[in-house]
């Protein structure tokens, strides 16, 4: 894929249903992030090539509704490849949410454009680095009764497309988008990385352990994710003249956001920028 303008790339990227196509380039993109060679229009109104139902995305997994993904014990081998393969989804599904960011929405400054690119890279990171951990775990377990011999990869196991409907619902309102996904379902993401960590260190097999060096990396860039969030929806708000904190709750309401659940990660959070008064109302909500 030669060169152009950022926006047009990520949906470019976006339209590639091939599962290493589109991790490949969006990490290509990094070398333009250090480099700052990043040419942006703000001003151009993009749309989805005709017959493209976006995110375009492999055949594998399948997606199903989230009470059709069964729950399985992490202390199976099965179990935590289960585990692995449904973040590995989440980071999966965070890319086509980072370059969806990027085209679709228009008269941006070009630093939210640059955050969503930085976002973008980090996401395929983590989903590399989380397949790769995927496909080696049959190597650590060779005996064990429930471990194909081939191992795993990305695909193997169903997934859910909860993550995309919130895209979809904020499809034509930025300040929504950045209210709702970033800081809603990613800073979720705050909230339950450790609770998964203080699990997989319980279980203590080397598998297990392995999977919390890659989740700490995963909340390290979180935050960041969910300040870029907080910035933009911040910006947003100022441009449009609307409250943050009480504007937050007609959101949440109209999109049908999913319940916040504590406990939350109170120092990730503010670390991401979260006021007090919106942890206050986070807390109120609980
Ligand atoms: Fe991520
Ligand atoms: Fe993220």
């Amino acid at each position: 894929m030669p060169p152009v303008e950022l926006r047009k790339q990520a949906l470019a990227i976006l339209c590639l249903p091939h599962l290493d196509d589109k991790i490949a380039h969006t990490l290509a993109m990094k070398d333009a992030l250090i480099g700052f060679e990043i040419e942006v229009d703000p001003q151009a109104e993009l749309s989805a090539p005709q017959g493209v139902i976006l995110p375009a995305r492999p055949e594998r997994p399948t997606w199903v509704n989230h009470t059709q993904v069964a729950r399985r014990s992490p202390k199976t081998w099965v179990g935590r490849a289960a585990l692995i393969h449904a973040i590995a989804h989440i980071e999966f599904n965070a890319v086509n949410l980072a370059l969806d960011a990027i085209w679709r929405f228009a008269n941006m400054p070009r630093r939210y454009y640059v955050d969503w690119l930085q976002v973008a890279v980090e996401e395929a990171l983590h989903f590399s680095l989380l397949r790769a951990h995927l496909q080696s775990m049959h190597r650590l377990a060779p005996s064990a009764e429930d471990v194909p011999p081939q191992g795993w990869d990305y695909g193997d196991f169903p997934a859910h497309g909860g993550l995309w409907q919130m895209c979809e619902r904020t499809s034509q309102d930025v300040v929504a988008r950045m209210a709702l996904v970033p800081r809603t379902m990613e800073a979720r993401g705050l909230d339950a990385t450790p609770l998964i960590q203080a699990k997989l260190r319980q279980i203590g097999t080397a598998d297990a352990l392995a999977a919390c060096g890659i989740l700490d990396i995963i909340l390290r860039d979180e935050i960041g994710h969910v300040a870029i969030g907080n910035r933009w929806y911040a910006w947003t708000c100022e441009r449009e003249g609307l409250d943050p904190v009480a504007h937050y709750a007609v959101l949440t309401q109209r999109h049908e956001a999913p319940r916040m659940k504590p406990p939350f990660n109170r120092t990730a959070r503010f670390d991401a920028g979260f006021s007090e008064a919106e942890m206050a109302w986070l807390d109120a909500q609980a």
